[in-house]
């Protein structure tokens, strides 16, 4: 008999790397991947719980199964990931159609559960326990597309920013073994990864929990051992928290060519009062410095930062100077967001929340002016030539690839399907705030 599962994953990469998994370790015990509901016996939700949109959608998504499942007892659904961490409980009473549900340190215990649920078991509720800090991996990584990849390095967060639910679904930080990353990064790369993405909600904290050990491996020693995998073209990583951006980093980043010069630098705000209460642990000066730091030793880099407006009190002026900040450091791209408030976390707790329609006028200018930034930087890169790691048919244009040049940014060219997975040469002819036009040399 044959059985078809279908997945969709929301939120961040962490997530990607968890569906990447799970697609495998299905696949390994028989399973098929459709791409139509109407054809699953299952169908997978990797979620995410950092604003309430993204609960909301996957809720409204969850409610569409009533009339099929009254109908079929067909397809049940798996929840799985931050939502399913937060939530799972509340979903399991209201959604009997979800028949798993398991928080994302509990991945390794789902395709077992789905195949109990299949035989008419369950609801099978695996959440997380906050002490016990196994990660339960079901599956090495495969390539998401072949030639990419991703790999967890990091677990869960310490840092409780008081805004972020991150710390509260997915647990205490926890760095994974050298080894067993380094490992999983050679199977990738043997099977024909050329890019690898190493992941972590704060990839530069990489290591400080074995200090205690004094084990003494550090994210540098780490980016320094995966670069030097034979074959692997480009290494990246993200995201990387200010706080702990040192100089090995820097140091090694210059000496392996292939570890691109892409950086994601979180700023969050750009006033210092409302940096402190979002228990960032950096000043706008600080943060500031580790930029002109990273300039001066990667000339050619692609910088991108998180941004979050309307945190509870901020004044007309606090958000000015987010403006401002975004003005002087001239970001590639920046993710922007207005404040959503998670329960539980210190922020939603305050009385003096922004209303939403200025968190709203706020993003509305946050991303007028970048986008006036990003479109001078990327005119600014016209006629000149770069490395273009080709990548999957562009969304939109026939006969057109994306690919990205080593700061990440996206080019269009028009090139032959087959050559995904290689790097050419483009010269830039066009440009906008968001990817460049190119032609292959
Ligand atoms: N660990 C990274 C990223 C965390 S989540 C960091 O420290 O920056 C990704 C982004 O979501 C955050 O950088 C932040 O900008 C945004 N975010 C997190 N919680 C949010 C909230 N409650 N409301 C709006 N945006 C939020
Ligand atoms: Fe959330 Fe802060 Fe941790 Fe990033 S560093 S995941 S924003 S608590
Ligand atoms: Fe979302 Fe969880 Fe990632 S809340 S951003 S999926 S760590």
């Amino acid at each position: 008999m044959k059985r078809t599962f279908l997945i969709f994953v929301y939120g961040c990469q962490m997530n990607a790397y968890d569906g990447d998994r799970l697609r495998g370790a299905m696949k390994d015990m028989g399973w098929s991947e459709s791409d139509d509901v109407m054809d699953s016996d299952v169908v997978i939700f990797v979620t995410c719980s950092i604003r309430e949109k993204a609960e909301q959608k996957v809720m409204s998504e969850l409610g569409r199964f009533r009339p099929l499942w009254e109908k079929n007892r067909r397809p049940f659904v798996a929840l799985l990931g931050c939502m399913a961490q937060r939530t799972g409980l509340d979903v399991a009473k209201k959604f009997p159609w979800v028949r798993v549900i398991a928080g994302p340190r509990s991945l390794g215990l789902v395709p077992m559960s789905i195949a109990s649920a299949l035989a008419g078991g369950g609801p099978f509720i695996c959440l997380d326990s906050p002490t016990e800090l196994d990660d339960l991996s079901c599956a090495p990584a495969r390539a998401n597309n072949g030639h990419k990849a991703y790999i967890t390095i990091t677990h869960g967060c310490d840092q409780f920013c008081s805004y972020c639910i991150v710390p509260y679904v997915r647990g205490r930080f926890g760095s994974r073994a050298p080894g067993e990353i380094l490992n999983e990064a050679r199977r990738l790369v043997e099977a024909g990864a050329v890019e690898l993405t190493l992941l972590g909600q704060n990839v530069n904290s990489y290591g400080k929990d074995f200090a205690a050990s004094k084990k003494n491996y550090s994210f540098a020693n780490l980016l320094s051992d995966v670069a030097s995998i034979n074959g692997l073209k480009r290494l990246r990583f993200t995201t990387s928290h200010p706080v702990d951006f040192t100089d090995d980093i820097l140091d090694v980043m210059v000496s392996h060519r292939g570890i691109c010069p892409g950086i994601n630098l979180p700023v969050q705000a750009g006033s210092d009062k409302v940096l402190k209460e979002m228990n960032r642990k950096y000043t706008k000066a600080q943060y500031v410095d580790t930029v002109n730091k990273i300039r001066a030793s990667l000339p050619e880099l692609g910088l991108t930062t998180d941004l979050i407006v309307g945190f509870p009190g901020e004044t007309d002026e606090e958000f000015e100077q987010s403006l401002k900040l975004i003005e002087e450091t001239r970001f590639d791209l920046v993710h922007s967001a207005a404040y959503s408030p998670r329960e539980g976390t210190p922020a939603a707790k305050r009385t003096d929340q922004v209303p939403p329609p200025e968190r709203a006028r706020r993003l509305a200018l946050v991303n007028e002016t970048q986008s006036r930034v990003s479109a001078e930087i990327n005119e600014a890169l016209v006629g000149r030539s770069f490395e273009v790691l080709l990548d999957e048919a562009a969304p939109k244009g026939e006969g057109l690839l994306q690919g990205r040049t080593i700061t990440d940014k996206v080019v269009l060219v028009k090139a032959n399907p087959a050559m995904a997975g290689t790097v050419r040469e483009a010269r830039i002819t066009g440009s906008s705030p968001w990817c460049l036009d190119g032609e292959l040399l």
